[in-house]
């Protein structure tokens, strides 16, 4: 597994951080939460608003979607034409026949990433003239903000410089590493779905902060710093999570009150099992 990771506090300016991505052009297709996560990601990166040519369902939405995101609109076949790299950010149902339609205006040795979730490589393959180099990206939304994950799975006919350009492009998300086709649905549960999870949670504590009597404003600030510190504390000092439970949980505490109340709850299982649930519809779509 190769990983590339930045943190956007680490570097001062995308050059810092990889090679000149200004001339490279990406035609987005599909720029709703998923896509226009990704092009937050990519103008991060370094990519030029001119470059990023965002294609909705209408002509108004894509306009609506450019303005937001600081990208141009375009029409597909402008999008299409001259581009490097072609984003597929549609649903999974629409994106093989988005395929056909666009199979035969698709710039020879462009790349194609499809962001969608239950639609195989080889089944978009299939739809592409050989040889097309095609690779997978499964995202999460916090690249939006360059705290995201990103699963890269490269196609058959892709080569280095191409694939080293698509890490170039996620470069700013977060993190971004290659995973074999199979471990999609692991990383469905484990980081494409997470985020939603880790709001749940995050409601529920603010919420009970609010019903012990906490301002919620006071309430989410001190949540979600608490949250940002302890996953930092983990990954800064390499401790277990359970050694770091442990480390503060006095004999008889408070913290040791509260924990037996979460494994009394069932958390751990009602936590696992969201992953599993996430991770299994993610294998029922694809029909594994
Ligand atoms: N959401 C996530 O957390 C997440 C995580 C990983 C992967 N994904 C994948 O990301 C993909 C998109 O999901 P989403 O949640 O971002 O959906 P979404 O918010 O509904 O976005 C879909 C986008 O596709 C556009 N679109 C629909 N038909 C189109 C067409 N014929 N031509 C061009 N654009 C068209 C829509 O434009 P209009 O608004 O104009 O209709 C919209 O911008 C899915 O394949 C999903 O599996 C999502």
């Amino acid at each position: 597994m190769t990983a590339s990771s930045s943190h956007p506090a680490a570097h001062t300016s995308a050059e810092q951080s990889g090679p000149d991505l200004s001339g490279v052009r990406i035609a987005l297709i599909g720029a709703g939460n998923m896509g226009g996560a990704v092009a937050r990601a990519f103008l991060s990166a370094g990519v030029a608003a001119e470059n990023l040519q965002i294609v909705n369902s209408t002509s108004a939405s894509s306009e609506r979607a450019a303005a937001e995101l600081g990208a141009t609109a375009a029409s597909r076949s402008e999008a299409l034409e001259g581009a490097d790299v072609v984003v597929l950010g549609v649903k999974p149902y629409q994106v093989l026949d988005l395929l056909s339609a666009i199979r035969d205006s698709l710039p020879a040795g462009a790349v194609v990433i499809s962001l969608a979730a239950g639609v195989t490589i080889a089944a978009m393959e299939a739809a592409l003239p050989a040889g097309m180099p095609v690779e997978r990206a499964m995202p999460n939304t916090p690249i939006a903000v360059g705290e995201g994950a990103v699963g890269l799975m490269r196609g058959t006919s892709v080569e280095d410089a191409q694939h080293a350009l698509v890490h170039a492009l996620f470069a700013r998300a977060g993190v971004a590493v290659d995973i074999a086709e199979e471990q999609v649905h692991a990383f469905i549960g484990a980081a494409g779905s997470l985020p939603a999870f880790t709001y749940l949670i995050i409601e529920a504590m603010t919420d009970e902060a609010v019903r012990l009597g906490l301002k919620r404003d006071l309430a989410a600030s001190l949540i979600q710093q608490t949250v940002r510190g302890a996953a930092t504390v983990l990954s800064e000092t390499g401790a277990h999570p359970a050694a770091a439970k442990n480390a503060v949980s006095s004999p008889g505490g408070t913290t040791v009150q509260g924990l037996a109340a979460m494994e009394r709850a069932g958390v751990r299982a009602g936590v696992a099992g969201a992953m599993a649930a996430a991770a299994d519809h993610s294998r029922q779509m694809a029909g594994d």
